[in-house]
């Protein structure tokens, strides 16, 4: 059994103060490496300083289709690994909504990530429409294409199903199971498939006790340290 990984995003939210009080507490509570947690790009410095001498990961949401350059307002894949980001997620629902990110650019942030030595969490999911019309497992599958030739060991698949996302929603057991176990037949056996979506301390062993999950990205639950620890401690570490 892989170990399940279990990632925090924090997305838009957060201060100072927050950074300090929530991870020190996440720190305390003794997770692995397996135990990670994105934040915005200006907190990476003080998050790495937080969790030095702990195992837990720090990582960023995003990271720029570009290197260096004349790109206002971007961040690149080899300063997030400076500021001591071990990981990266790529491909949220949200960014390839509200940014307009396509495959091509996608396809770019992946090999930044990827050039700077960060681990790439990428996410793929369908939106109601998709699963209404039976085309999830096509959608999602689609979305993976470009991942194909990447080392699987480099990077690991977060299917979050759209409709689920902040809704409150999540998944039923038969189709995260199915969805995951798709995933792994396209892409070879050992990636590692995380869950996300309305994921809570409430439902967290239960997912994780579905076949073919290998962790779970958690949003809102990983804004409150009580719940992100619970949940935590529900990932099976070998
Ligand atoms: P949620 O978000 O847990 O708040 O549904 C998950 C995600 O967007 O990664």
């Amino acid at each position: 059994m892989m170990t399940q990984r279990v990632i925090g995003n924090w997305k838009l939210n957060g201060s100072r103060q927050m950074v300090s009080s929530v991870l020190t507490e996440i720190v305390k509570a003794g997770f692995g490496d397996n135990v990670a947690v994105c934040v915005p790009f200006p907190y990476l410095e003080l998050a790495d300083q937080i969790v030095k001498g702990s195992s837990i990961q720090i990582g960023a949401q995003d990271v720029s289709q570009y290197h260096a350059g004349a790109y206002t307002g971007e961040v690149a894949a080899h300063m997030v690994r400076e500021m001591g980001g071990q990981l990266t997620l790529i491909g949220h629902s949200e960014r390839r909504a509200y940014f307009a990110e396509t495959p091509s650019t996608l396809e770019m942030k992946v090999e930044q990530a990827s050039d700077a030595g960060l681990f790439i969490v990428f996410c793929v999911g369908e939106d109601l429409g998709v699963r209404q019309r039976g085309q999830a497992v096509e959608y999602v599958l689609d979305q993976l294409t470009m991942m194909q030739a990447l080392n699987p060991d480099s990077f690991a698949v977060a299917y979050e199903p759209v409709w689920a996302i902040g809704t409150g929603l999540t998944a039923t057991a038969e189709q995260i199971s199915a969805m995951h176990n798709a995933i792994k037949e396209y892409m070879g056996q050992t990636v590692s498939v995380l869950y996300g979506g309305s994921v809570k301390a409430a439902n967290a062993a239960d997912i994780l006790a579905i076949d073919g999950v290998d962790g779970l990205l958690v949003g809102g639950a990983s804004l409150q340290t009580d719940e992100f620890i619970a949940i935590g401690r529900c990932a099976k570490v070998s």
